[in-house]
This record gives C-alpha cells, structure tokens and sequence, in this order.
C-alpha cells in the first residue's frame, strides 16, 4: 500500500480527503497542530500531533514513514486577517510550507498536491477564468499561495520534485455520509452562516453588498463540492504517480450562483425562512469568480458529481443539523 502523508488533514477539506484517500486503499498519516481542524474529523490513518514549521518533527516524520507523496492542506484561509497580519500567512503559508518541500527533498519524495486558490488571480480580467488569467493577488493570502505555486516550479526544475496545483474557487458541501463538514471558528463562508441563519443559531444573513455589476447586484461565485474537490485530490495523484509533469489546475464548478441565489436555494432545501440584512460591501471581494476547469476535467478525467447548488447545500445542511 501507498502511502500518503496529508499535511492539514483533520481540517475542513483535509479530513474529507483522508476519507477519500483510505476508501482508496492509501495508507495515510495525518500531520495537523489542531489549529484549524479537530481530532475527531480525523477517520482513521495514523495522526500525528505536530506542525510543518518546526523542521525536527518533519525530520522525524519522513525519517519513520515511507510516503510516497504529500497532500498539503494547513494553511490559513481568511483574506481580511491576511492584510491585517500578513506575517501570520507568510510564516505558515510560505515559511511553514518550504519546511515541508525540503523535507521532501531530504526524503527523496516527489509527488506534491498543492492546494492553491482562486485568490492568486486579484481582481478577474475576465471569466470565466482560465489557467492563463494574469496572476496579481490583490491580498496576502493570494500571494503566499502564488508564491508556493512559483517555489514549487523552481522546486521541480532543480530537485524534480512533482507537484499538482489546485486553485479552489469555493469549496462547498460537505460528507454525503454525514460523517463530516465544515467547522470553522470563526466561520465567515457564506453557505454555513447561511444554513446556521436557517437553523436558527443566528438571526439573520448578512449580504455583502447589493450594488455590484450583476443581475440581482450581489457577489457571483462558483461553489464546488467537497467530495468533487478531494476526488480531484486523488485523480492528481494518480497522474503524478504515473508520470504526470507538474501542472497547476483551476478548479470549481463551472456555474457563478450569485449570493441572492444561494440563500433562495438554501431556502428551498430547508424549508427555513432565512432572514436577510443588507449591509456595506466585504472588502476585498470581486464581483465575480467563475472558474474555466477545463484543463482540471480534461487533464485529471474528472467530473464533477455533485454539480448541483441544492445538492451541495443539501449534503452541508445534513452536517448542520447533525
Ligand atoms: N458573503 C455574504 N455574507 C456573509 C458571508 C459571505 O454576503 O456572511 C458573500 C461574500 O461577500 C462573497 C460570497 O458570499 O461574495 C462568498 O463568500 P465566502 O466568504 O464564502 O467565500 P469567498 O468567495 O470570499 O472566499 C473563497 C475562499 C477563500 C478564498 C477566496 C478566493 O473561501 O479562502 O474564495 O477569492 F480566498
């Protein structure tokens, strides 16, 4: 057996990949400080309590296991703390994270699965947005994840180390089983607050902005779901165990549903009122991010399965009212 080591994997999309990954016959270890993510969410493989910025636990870490390759989920996520204090992201998303390549390097591991983010993108020239779409980050969290996607060409060209890069647009959803979801404190993604609107837990949604150039003047974005996400993980996977040259992909659904859009979809699946308030715009964000995953379908031979908005928010609120 295979085996897979998954930095972050008792987070959100991490613990969702480790599942997958089992499923699939991989032996996983699960390296994660528990900052984001909990123990619990963690379903099986070898848990390792430990953090990629500390050089020794690595050491030890690819000295006591064989991996073939490395899944990279630890980092921090929020765009608004980003710019407050971009030392925290640079330290963790960047620091952290080469720690983790030269441990590789040291080990003689060359697969790589990076997870990148629509944010290295900035402000969208166009969508929906392709591969080629200029890369200007308009914050630092887009730019510590574009600096790992930069790191990891030079990584290849003189070590050859193999990576896939994959840019999420909004994971979504969550475990079809139930066993799993999303659990972010603070949460500040738009379908668990809006699910957590419905179940009561808070009075209202708050909409970012209702003055953008779109149809019903609300922030379009392209929400994919978890299980779509993760299986991307393992068919990348798959293409650099056989060969694959490193690639960076965008990856999302395809489809812009505008924040409107998604409470009235959220309403449907519930049968829950979800009271709305109207307030100023979220700095930061672009009127709309749609994702052209052309390149990811052809390339990986993936599809998406759980294409469908009420299908997403339907497997998000089974984990909400767990
Ligand atoms: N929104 C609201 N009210 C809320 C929360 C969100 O109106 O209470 C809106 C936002 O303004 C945005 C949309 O809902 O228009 C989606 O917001 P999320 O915070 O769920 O997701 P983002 O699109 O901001 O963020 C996602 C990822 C980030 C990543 C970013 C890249 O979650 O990690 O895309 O641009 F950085």
């Amino acid at each position: 057996m295979k085996t897979i080591l998954v930095v972050g994997g008792a987070g959100y999309i991490g613990s969702h990949a480790v599942k997958m990954l089992l499923k699939n016959n991989y032996n996983v270890v699960i390296l994660d400080n528990l900052s984001g993510g909990y123990k619990d969410a963690v379903l099986g493989g070898d848990f390792i309590f430990g953090d990629t910025a500390d050089p020794n636990c690595l050491k030890k870490l690819f000295d006591d296991n064989n991996f073939v390759g490395v899944m990279h989920f630890a980092s921090f996520i929020q765009v608004g703390e980003s710019v407050q204090n971009p030392g925290k992201y640079y330290q963790n998303n960047v620091a952290a994270t080469l720690n983790l390549l030269d441990a590789m390097v040291a080990h003689k591991v060359k697969y790589f699965i990076f997870s990148s983010t629509a944010a290295i993108f900035g402000e969208p020239q166009y969508v929906p947005i392709d591969e080629q779409h200029s890369k200007q980050p308009i914050n630092p969290y887009g730019l510590s994840k574009l600096m790992i996607e930069q790191i990891l060409a030079d990584y290849d060209h003189a070590y050859g180390l193999k990576s896939i890069c994959l840019r999420y647009f909004n994971a979504a959803g969550a475990d079809p089983d139930g066993q799993l979801g999303e659990r972010h404190d603070p949460e500040t993604h738009l379908i668990p607050l809006v699910l957590q609107a419905a179940s009561g837990q808070r009075e209202f949604i708050s909409i970012y902005g209702q003055d953008y150039d779109t149809p019903d003047g609300t922030c379009i974005r392209d929400y994919i779901h978890i299980n779509d996400l993760c299986q991307a993980h393992l068919k990348a996977l798959e293409l650099l165990l056989a060969g694959a040259d490193s690639y960076a992909y965008n990856l999302g659904n395809g489809e812009g549903f505008s924040v409107k859009q998604v409470i009235e979809v959220a309403r449907k699946v519930t049968g829950k009122p979800i009271p709305v308030k109207i307030v100023d715009r979220r700095d930061g964000d672009p009127a709309r991010l749609v994702a052209d995953s052309k390149q990811a379908q052809a390339a990986l031979n993936w599809q998406p399965k759980y294409a469908d908005l009420a299908t997403i928010i339907a497997h998000a609120w089974q984990w909400e009212t767990r």
